[in-house]
């Protein structure tokens, strides 16, 4: 029903509903109803509205309630008001252009099982001890912490993270050189900044690598060179066929072949940072998890004034807490800051909670039961494949939480990803975390976000997604 003139029932044009839950007025909800009848075009522009003793009437109510709720409207520009004449719509939906319509595409099949890299055990996540040290910092934080937040994150964390980086990862780092960020591609993102305000514009990624890596940096203005990995990590001599004088490097585990940079190509690494006179961005990200022994001490360790240390808490708790940090030479600080102006540190009871958590022995803890569970969930994994998969091979070293399945050159992993996508197994192609084309077909399969028992179906269904080119 389009309305333009006043001869009806308007009760039933206008529903006001019942006062509700929360308690809303009549006068607010004559508003909305009114709101609601011009913007779906139910009351069209230039329609006059009933005089407020009316609309009262008919409504039982005071003429208060209605000269409210068209007082609203009319601060809104839904209505005009004119002296000596009927107050009328004067807004129209057609003023506002509609978005085309685009066509919906069908929805994918839902993820029953997940192989793919990423995620944590999120199931997993500790979230009783989480809660607990939400409470307490909730319960302690004083007045000064609720004020406005320092930029660089709130000291007790950066104090706790640097000494945790030193005695778990062998970091040089103490409070004054820790930002906290959003975690590593927000670290990544201010490391980058800083270096192009300081003249170097061109970084070097891993090739393969992590995409958003790359998407980072080139959307903090640098240019990206990939370079090669192979079973030693990074090709720290083809550094030098490119212009870079910063490159971003998984040496611990690198993603996603899995392999950790020799002992040679570390120090090659840092003296090339020293020659050019440049930087080694280090992503830590999964570094807590190594299986076959302690995992090996960060670069940064070795030349806290050439390397940034990236790191976060998305691979050991969750990355919905969107909390991690970045470790800068003591130099490059200022320009830090000053290349980041707007950057924000995370909320600040949430960094506290992080504080509580480590300072409690808390994450050292979920860190010991989780690495027992992906050191187990792995084994599973591994054998599971030789049982059903055995034309393939794996690699990666015993860490992190994911493993390259490499397969016969024949194999079609694309099509293979689509295949098990219908079935409701997530896969992911090497190809996908290439910048250059290669010959040789890999799956890179995650066993964070999978439970142990459901890996016997992912991986027979794999086997069967394989089965069209790459027979067993
Ligand atoms: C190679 C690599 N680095 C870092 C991260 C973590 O990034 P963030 O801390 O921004 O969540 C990931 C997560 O998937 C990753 O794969």
């Amino acid at each position: 029903m389009v309305v333009s003139q006043t001869n009806f029932a308007w009760a039933t044009l206008l529903d006001v509903g019942p006062p509700g839950r929360g308690g809303r007025r009549l006068h607010d909800r004559l508003a909305h109803a009114l709101r609601a009848a011009i913007r779906d075009g139910r009351l069209v522009e230039g329609a006059a509205v009933p005089p407020s003793r009316a609309l009262a009437e008919e409504f039982g109510c005071s003429r208060w309630v209605v000269t409210e709720a068209y007082g609203q409207l009319v601060a809104e520009g839904y209505l005009a008001a004119r002296v000596g004449s009927a107050t009328r719509v004067s807004w129209s939906p057609d003023a506002v252009a509609s978005p085309p319509r685009t066509p919906r595409a069908p929805e994918p099949a839902p993820v029953r099982y997940d192989l793919a890299p990423g995620l944590p055990d999120v199931r997993a996540f500790p979230r009783r001890r989480w809660a607990d040290a939400v409470r307490a910092v909730t319960g302690s934080a004083v007045h000064y912490d609720l004020g406005l937040p320092d930029r660089s994150g709130h000291a007790v964390l950066r104090t706790t993270v640097a000494e945790y980086l030193r005695r778990s990862r062998g970091a040089d780092a103490d409070a004054a050189s820790v930002t906290v960020c959003a975690g590593v591609t927000d670290g990544l993102v201010r490391t980058c900044r800083a270096l192009v305000a300081e003249g170097i514009a061109d970084l070097a990624v891993e090739d393969p690598g992590w995409g958003r890596l790359r998407d980072a940096a080139t959307s903090a203005g640098m240019r990206v060179h990939p370079v090669p990995v192979d079973h030693d990590g990074l090709r720290v001599d083809e550094l030098a066929r490119t212009p870079a004088r910063a490159v971003v490097i998984g040496a611990a585990h690198q993603f996603p072949t899995g392999t950790v940079l020799s002992p040679g190509r570390r120090a090659r690494l840092v003296r090339w940072a020293r020659e050019v006179d440049g930087f080694v961005v280090e992503d830590d990200y999964d570094a807590e998890f190594r299986y076959d022994h302690h995992p090996v001490a960060v670069v940064q360790g070795m030349d806290p004034g050439r390397v940034f240390l990236l790191g976060s808490v998305s691979k050991t708790l969750s990355p919905a807490l969107g909390l991690g940090w970045l470790v800068a030479p003591a130099a490059t600080t200022r320009a830090l800051r000053a290349a980041n102006p707007v950057a924000a540190a995370p909320p600040v009871l949430d960094q506290l909670a992080l504080a509580t958590f480590i300072d409690r022995g808390w994450y050292d803890a979920h860190l010991r039961a989780a690495r027992r569970r992906f050191r187990a969930r792995r084994d599973l994994l591994v054998r599971t494949l030789a049982d059903l998969v055995p034309e393939g091979r794996v690699s990666g070293t015993a860490a992190g939480l994911h493993v390259l399945l490499h397969l016969p050159d024949d194999a079609d992993t694309g099509g293979a990803v689509r295949d098990a996508a219908a079935a409701g197994l997530r896969l992911t192609d090497l190809d996908d975390y290439r910048v250059e084309g290669s010959a040789e077909r890999a799956l890179v399969l995650g066993y964070g976000n999978i439970s142990d028992t459901e890996i016997p179906t992912a991986v027979a269904l794999l086997r069967e997604a394989l089965r069209p080119t790459c027979p067993p």
